[in-house]
């Protein structure tokens, strides 16, 4: 028998720890809200991508009454950026959220489906994406790449 693990590290940063780079993610992210469509849930997510040249791809979540048909705010930018910008790998993510009583406490992170998108997007680019969560009691930084949020994931390569 083998026994094996895997460690996942992340950092929670105030606004002024942040980098000035990282912090303008984030304002990409939060502003990104407004454009959300979410009669039904009343939760307002954004994205803001990074691409390695500093083109910057957001998204919002968008709604519909038949709700599965609707997609979260991170494959709404994902799917713009590989549309737009098909050549350019993705390194960083930043996620905000809001409902009524403004944006969350605790950063939000990407659902299992979205997951699996980011984990195929940084296999496509090459390069680990960082992953940069915004709450209003702190940012979760983690630099560990999509591994550390969908570990033993599937992928192009397993199909070899
Ligand atoms: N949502 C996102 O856009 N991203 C996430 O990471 C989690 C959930 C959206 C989907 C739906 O419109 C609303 O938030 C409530 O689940």
């Amino acid at each position: 028998m083998k026994r094996l693990s895997k460690t996942i590290d992340w950092s929670i940063l105030s606004d002024d720890e942040l980098s000035s780079n990282d912090r303008k993610l984030v304002e990409a992210a939060k502003n990104a809200t407004s454009g959300s469509w979410s009669p039904y849930s009343g939760f307002k997510v954004g994205a803001a991508l990074l691409l390695e040249d500093g083109t910057v791809v957001t998204g919002s979540n968008q709604e519909n009454a038949a709700y599965p048909s609707g997609l979260c705010a991170e494959r709404t930018a994902l799917f713009a950026a590989g549309h737009a910008h098909p050549d350019k790998a993705v390194t960083a993510l930043a996620i905000a959220a809001r409902n009524d009583n403004g944006f969350t406490a605790q950063p939000i992170t990407p659902c299992g489906a979205c997951r699996q998108v980011l984990a195929e997007t940084e296999q496509r680019g090459g390069k680990p994406i960082r992953y940069i969560l915004y709450g209003t009691q702190g940012t979760m930084v983690i630099e560990g790449g999509t591994d550390a949020i969908l570990p033993f994931c599937f992928g192009a390569d397993s199909m070899k």
